[in-house]
């Protein structure tokens, strides 16, 4: 993690069979309950509101003239290890994959559909106004340029996703967010494999240098 302990977020999390051998090692890890977190300052804001969309069920609206930068609400939920998310949504991967999970950290998920508020329906869009930070394993999502009363809140969900994951499992994750720059899906754009092997060899040639 950066010294400022803020990260993006790289894997909203919606998805149990692809993300699985990541997954793994967070099994060997430690891995407990953390007690979910009360009393948040951004638990519900007067600049949305949640209603029918036409990307997907139901989605978060602006209501109110939203400047760039505001950190319009947390992502809540009871926060779980990740051992407890596969247990719970194991079978969802044969399904519709639908879920409210999001990775906040390697060891804790936040499980939106337990206490969870309307960060959870804010669906994803390929030309996102929003986007998700996590802060000391706390998950925000604030607005990445101005957004007008009326417009729908989205951001991109980069699912985590493996080169030898199943393609019609990965099929599933289709985005229908009607973007001119849709690429398709709400999997991020390359495998988690692709992006360790990448960052392995930077980091040597940094070593070299
Ligand atoms: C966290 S929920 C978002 C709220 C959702 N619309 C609802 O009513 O529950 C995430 C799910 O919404 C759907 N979804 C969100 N964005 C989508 C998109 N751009 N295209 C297709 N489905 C989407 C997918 O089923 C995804 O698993
Ligand atoms: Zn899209």
């Amino acid at each position: 993690m950066p010294a400022t302990n803020t990260r993006r977020a790289s894997a909203r999390r919606d998805r149990t069979s692809a993300t699985r051998a990541t997954e793994k090692t967070n099994k060997k890890a430690n891995v407990r309950r953390v007690a979910a977190v009360r009393g948040s300052r951004y638990a519900t804001s007067p600049l949305i509101e949640t209603r029918r969309s036409r990307i997907h069920g139901l989605g978060v609206y602006a209501i109110a003239p939203i400047k760039k930068g505001t950190r319009i609400i947390e992502y809540l939920g009871e926060r779980i290890s990740h051992a407890e998310a596969d247990r719970r949504y194991a079978r969802k991967a044969n399904d519709d994959g639908h879920t409210f999970l999001f990775i906040a950290s390697s060891r804790t998920v936040i499980d939106a559909s337990v206490n969870g508020n309307d960060a959870r329906f804010i669906n994803h869009s390929c030309d996102p106004n929003c986007e998700a930070v996590i802060e000391r394993g706390r998950v925000y999502i604030e607005a990445i340029r101005d957004i007008e009363p009326g417009e729908e809140l989205g951001y991109d969900y980069q699912l985590t996703w493996e080169s030898t994951d199943d393609p019609e499992d990965l099929a599933l994750y289709a985005c229908r967010c009607g973007a001119k720059n849709c690429r398709g899906t709400m999997l991020d754009k390359e495998p988690v494999d692709k992006q360790k092997v990448k960052q392995k060899a930077k980091r040597k040639s940094k070593r070299k240098t």
